[in-house]
């Protein structure tokens, strides 16, 4: 028995196999299963993933008992002080921080490709005005396919890199037009000369009539959630994306799956929960109210930003999150913004509280971002479009590292099969 491997026994049968033990460079090993069902004809049981790697991957790395985050080996941290979004999307697109020209051409290239065909504002406005912006964005962007196919060879490295420039560059012209047709104002086109996140709020608040200036702290907010956002490994939507282009699904089609998984309130629609969960307490003198409700296992409500899969610390990126509100409130001569202090008090009950410090439940990326999202103006429900503006670098990165991968097969989970057994057809006069 070599101490590399792991012994499985089936004690029905006394057959064993020794399956091998991988390492990789950070957290846990695996056991790779995959020679499980040839040799001794049984599958493994994981619905939720819970001790399943799905993949293997490069590009981030997060130790959820430390409540640390990697992007390609750098911490969180030290991105969200020093770098920008756009430097973040180059990183986790090639690997690498780009030097300064390779930065300079990057955003020339991304800039290059903001504007979307004239054809789909007439798509966009099929979409009834109070439809929500998810649901606008998960067609929109479905639909860049129908509209960008000169560059849908997925076999062609780099066509793939020209549907991943167009979709990260489209992604804010998008969102801001779906907002726009929401709100009825005239779409604004993008203006290259302004930065990523700078462009995407001229393009959602200015309008024709009035010049408008971006302001250069609600910028400086925007990039941080951008770069706390822009990826974080094996999640429902990065999942999806792959599972949907292991298919060769193409590009625009899987991004959109993507947006589709991240919608739901388990996953980036949490943020716009939270608000809506924060409005609902209405003052601190309910928390506790909630706070019971949360722990009544009869009762279906959650605290919404609280909890992680993977986290079992604090996320990180709540932390940073957290620090960012006292600043853009601060500049807002907002400081006693009544939701933040019902956030922060919140947030203090519960971490004092027995149920959530025995399940390890702590604030997560989506209880302060709301807040944020909030002082600059953003409604609502446009607060899970911010994610998946931001999440679509992190798709895009899985999804050109797995169709890089020559080992790349279509994923095709199994099942645990408990319906009814073989039986005849049964007529419908009989029935
Ligand atoms: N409020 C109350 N109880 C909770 C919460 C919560 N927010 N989260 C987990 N629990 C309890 C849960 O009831 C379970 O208790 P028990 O073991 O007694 O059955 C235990 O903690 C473990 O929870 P789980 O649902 O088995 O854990 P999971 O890993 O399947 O779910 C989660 C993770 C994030 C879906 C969950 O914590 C949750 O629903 N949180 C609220 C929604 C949210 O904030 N989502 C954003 C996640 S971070 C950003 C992102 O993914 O986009």
């Amino acid at each position: 028995m070599s101490e590399n491997t792991v012994t499985i026994i089936n004690n029905a049968t006394g057959q064993q196999i020794e399956l091998p033990l991988r390492n990789g460079t950070e957290g846990a090993s695996v056991v790779d299963i995959s020679r499980l069902y040839r040799d001794l004809g049984v599958l493994t049981f994981d619905p939720g993933f819970f001790s399943t790697a799905s993949c293997h991957s490069a590009i981030t790395y997060i130790d959820g008992e430390k409540g640390m985050l990697l992007y390609r080996g750098y911490p969180i941290e030290q991105l969200a002080t020093h770098s920008s979004y756009i430097e973040v999307v180059y990183l986790l697109l090639y690997g690498e921080l780009p030097a300064a020209e390779e930065l300079r051409r990057f955003e020339a290239v991304i800039g290059r490709h903001t504007m979307i065909n004239e054809a789909m504002r007439d798509f966009l406005k099929g979409f009834h005005h109070d439809a929500h912006p998810m649901a606008m964005m998960v067609g929109m962007v479905g639909s860049l396919s129908a509209f960008y196919h000169d560059s849908l060879d997925i076999r062609d490295p780099r066509h793939r890199e020209i549907s991943a420039h167009r979709m990260i560059a489209k992604m804010p012209t998008i969102a801001a037009a779906c907002y726009k047709h929401h709100i009825g104002e005239p779409i604004m086109y993008p203006r290259n000369h302004l930065g990523y996140c700078g462009n995407l709020l001229r393009m959602m608040y200015a309008t024709p009539c009035e010049e408008y200036e971006v302001n250069a702290l609600e910028e400086q907010a925007l990039n941080l959630l951008f770069i706390l956002h822009a990826d974080h490994e094996q999640n429902a939507s990065a999942s999806t994306v792959r599972l949907a282009g292991s298919s060769q699904a193409n590009p625009f089609a899987c991004i959109a799956s993507g947006i589709a998984s991240l919608w739901g309130p388990a996953h980036g629609g949490a943020n716009e929960e939270v608000l809506k969960m924060l409005e609902e307490i209405g003052d601190v003198s309910n928390i506790e109210k909630y706070i019971a409700k949360a722990k009544d296992k009869d009762d279906p409500f959650r605290l919404m930003g609280f909890g992680h899969r993977v986290y079992k610390n604090y996320d990180p990126r709540a932390t940073i999150i957290r620090d960012m509100c006292y600043k853009i409130l601060e500049q807002k001569a907002d400081s006693s913004n009544p939701l933040f202090e019902l956030a922060l008090r919140l947030e203090e009950i519960a971490r004092k509280d027995d149920y959530f410090i025995s399940k390890n439940l702590y604030p997560n990326v989506d209880f302060y971002s709301g807040i944020i999202y909030r002082a600059l103006g953003i409604p609502v429900n446009m607060f899970t479009v911010m994610f998946a503006i931001a999440r679509t670098v992190g798709w895009v990165a899985h999804w050109m590292e797995m169709m890089d991968d020559p080992d790349q097969r279509i994923g095709r989970p199994r099942q645990l099969y408990d319906g009814a057994r073989l039986r005849d057809y049964v007529p419908l006069e009989r029935r």
